[in-house]
Parts: C-alpha cells; structure tokens; sequence
C-alpha cells in the first residue's frame, strides 16, 4: 500500500517536497505512528520537533475539541477571542525577553521569522539583518536569505533580499571557536556593513536543520553585550528548541540572557500550525496599526491546542522528562561511539532531548558520512523507527522523541538504532 502510494505521490507532488520516509502515516498516538502499510513506527521525529506532547495528546485533543463546538476561525482582526489574548500573556510570562512583553501570533514559523524581521526594522528604522552559516529560519523569501546553507533551501530561489549577512557560526566540533565567530561580526562590522545600519542578529540558541550544534553559552552572552553596545536587537530563533525541548523552556534559558524578540513555532500547539513573536513591548509596538497579521494568524483551534500543550508540559514535568529522555540517548550514543568496530562516530551531542550523533566516514579522517546516514534511516524504517537526519553534510541524525515517551519506548528505539547502524555499517564495509 505504502510503496504504490509513494509512487501516485512523486506523481502528484512536485520533487522538491523532501521525504525522510516513505512511511505513510495512518494514525498516530504518542510517541508511535500506523502505517497505511499496517506497521507500527517508533517516532523519534515528532514531525520535525512539533509534538513535544507526543500526537494527539487526550488533554490537546479535548481542548480542541471544546473549541470546535465554539467557532473555528473569526479572524482575531475582526472579531478578537479571549485565547489569543490569555495565550499571548502566557508566552509574555514565559519567554526569555524582558517584560514588560508583547506577542503576536500567527501559522508558521517561517511566517514568525518574517515578522520579526518587519518588527525589528520598524523599531531600529535600520535595514540589515545578520544570521549565521548552518542556520535555518524558513523557506520564504526571507527566511532563505537568512538561511546559512545553499542546497537544498537556497540554491535556484534568488535573489533574495538585500541587507542580509551571514556570518560563521561557531562551531567547535568543526573547528570554528567562539573567538572565531566574534571576530567575524567583527570583521563584518569593519568591512561590509556599520553595526548602525544592523537592525538585528538571528541565532539558534541550538542549530536545527543545521546540525543540532548547540551555540556556546559564553558565545550567546558575548552576542548579547555586542548588541547592546550597537543597539541591535537579538532574535532568539526558539522554533526548534523551544517548549521543554532543550530540558529548559527555551534554549536561551540555558545561557541566563535575554533576547529582545523570540521567535517560536512547531511544539508551541502539539501538531496545529501556530507561531508566535514576543518581544520586548516597546519593540513589538513599533509597526503600524493593520501592518501586522494575517487572516488565520492565531487560529482559535490552534489557540486552544497551545493552551493545553503549556498545561502539559508545566503539569507532566516536560523539562525534567526532557532531560531523562536525552540521558537515555546520549549514554547510548556515547557507547556506539566508543565500540571500535563501529569506527563512524564522529560526535554525540544533546542539550536535554535535543540530541544528535554525527556519523563519518571514519574517526581518523573525520569525514562526513552521508550516504552511511542515508542507509541507517532507511534500515530504521525497515525495522520499525522514524528517524530524521540533518546538518550541512546530511551526516547527523537528529532525535526527536516526543517528550511524553516512556523510558521503555526510548530504550527500544535505541535498540532499533543501535541494530541499524551495525546493519548499515556492515553493509557499507
Ligand atoms: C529554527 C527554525 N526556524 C524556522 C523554521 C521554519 O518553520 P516552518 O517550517 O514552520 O515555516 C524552522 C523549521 O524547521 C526552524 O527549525
């Protein structure tokens, strides 16, 4: 079934829509997916880190529930709703921006990121944003701009739109220091653009789609006090590592500074498309009354959903859960990297359940193993887990376990994944 749906899709759907998998969901709960071929999938994938509350959990499926008996959609610009408004105090209590805060609430996360980019040129009156190599913010115009990595998110999409620089992010794993990363905004401050000209700086407190890198806390204050020297602001991109994800709220939490504006998406309504911008409330009210928005920027369902997955993650310890859960994949990883007969880990990394193994060709040369990565995920399908790979050479597989997972489920996707890599390894040898 699944194999002759694939065939109708890559019919259908035009190629530039990837496949991890060809793994077509028929329903899922928790931490577990069906198959329309009538297997059971472990899910370390989430939908790419949306369902930190595991699918459909019963107090998300209730909330909105309760909110398809009321309305559906009203357009918040037209006739407001109480769920936004509650919703948009929440995440002004909690993100990692001074108070007092304001948000916006819109579908998704690449849409955030636009939004933040208006926010901040209106507020600065300065053009130019600046992001860093590996970094992911979104496939619309701007998102791709200030997206650090050419195939497959840029490469055929230009131009994109000027005033956007990207500068190295500092990567230790690959040889880039936080020194070196400074000394590049230095070097662009000096060279390209005057920091009075920089509205903002974009970062990933955790790169996503680049790698699982985690941006060093000491590097994520320096940034901090730079912008604050030249008025610029900073833009916590939480979309990936927001919502317990990282063993704290957000990522920023690790590094005890504040953003001026965060960005926030995908786990934010447990699997409705919502996003959201907070930021400092002087910031936030720079744009024109009717120059923020959007017809179903804030959904009530999907409002009803985010309510409920806050509840959660306060009332089943998502954060604490988080941790336990990385544990359990990084001394497993750790292990596989230590076994000598594997030879092809390159690193094992994780900030609480936010965690990656990057595979190479071998230890000694370092060198990126994609097509090693390509084969493990496959033979993980075949097996009975969802994995997603990442980062700029495609050699890193991410986990994203639900958060909601029982220790038991984590520890058998592991044993999946620990069989897969000796199967793929073998295979290659
Ligand atoms: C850090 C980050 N920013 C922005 C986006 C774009 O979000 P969306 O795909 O919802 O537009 C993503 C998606 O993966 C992301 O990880």
């Amino acid at each position: 079934m699944s194999a002759d749906l694939h065939e109708r899709r890559m019919t259908a759907v035009p190629r530039g829509v990837g496949h991890a998998t060809a793994i077509y969901a028929k329903r899922a709960k928790n931490a577990e997916i069906w198959g329309e071929d009538g297997r059971r999938y472990i899910d370390f994938a989430s939908g790419i880190a949306v369902v930190n509350t595991g699918h459909l959990h019963p107090r998300v499926v209730a909330a909105v529930e309760e909110q398809l008996k009321a309305f559906s959609h009203a357009c918040f610009q037209v006739t407001p709703y109480e769920t936004y408004v509650r919703l948009a105090e929440r995440l002004n209590a909690i993100a990692p921006v001074p108070r007092p805060a304001k948000t916006i609430l819109l579908s998704t996360g690449a849409e955030a990121v636009e939004n933040a980019v208006k926010i901040a040129r209106a507020y600065t009156g300065r053009p130019g944003v600046v992001s860093f190599s590996g970094g992911f913010h979104g496939r619309t115009l701007m998102g791709m701009a200030l997206t650090g990595k050419v195939v497959p998110y840029k490469k055929g999409f230009g131009p994109f739109p000027p005033e956007v620089y990207n500068v190295v992010f500092p990567n230790t794993y690959h040889g880039v220091s936080s020194e070196q990363s400074l000394a590049a905004l230095g070097g662009l401050f000096r060279y390209t653009a005057d920091p009075s000209s920089i509205a903002a700086i974009f970062i990933e407190p955790v790169q996503g789609e680049g790698g699982f890198y985690i941006a060093p806390f000491d590097f994520l204050r320096a940034l901090r006090e730079l912008c604050d020297q030249h008025g610029i602001l900073l833009i916590a991109d939480e979309i990936q590592t927001g919502f317990a994800r990282t063993g704290k709220m957000f990522g920023l939490d690790h590094a005890g500074i504040k953003a001026d504006v965060v960005t926030m998406a995908k786990s934010l309504a447990g699997g409705f498309p919502l996003s959201a911008v907070t930021g400092r409330a002087d910031v936030m009210d720079a744009a024109n009354p009717g120059g923020l928005g959007g017809t179903y920027a804030g959904s009530p369902i999907a409002c009803a959903a985010a309510h409920a997955v806050l509840d959660v993650i306060e009332d089943e310890k998502l954060c604490e859960r988080a941790n336990a859960i990385g544990k359990i994949i990084l001394d497993r990883c750790n292990a596989l990297k230590d076994r000598s007969n594997l030879n092809c880990v390159g690193d094992v990394r994780g900030l609480g359940a936010m965690c990656a193994i990057e595979l190479v060709k071998d230890t000694k040369s370092g060198e990126p193993a994609p097509q090693l990565t390509q084969a493990l995920m496959k033979i993980a399908n075949e097996k009975g887990l969802i994995l997603l790979s990442c980062g700029t050479y495609g050699n890193v597989i991410r986990f994203l376990v639900p958060l909601t997972a029982s220790d038991e489920l984590v520890r058998d996707g592991m044993d999946i994944f620990e069989a897969s890599l000796t199967e793929a390894v073998s295979r290659a040898a």
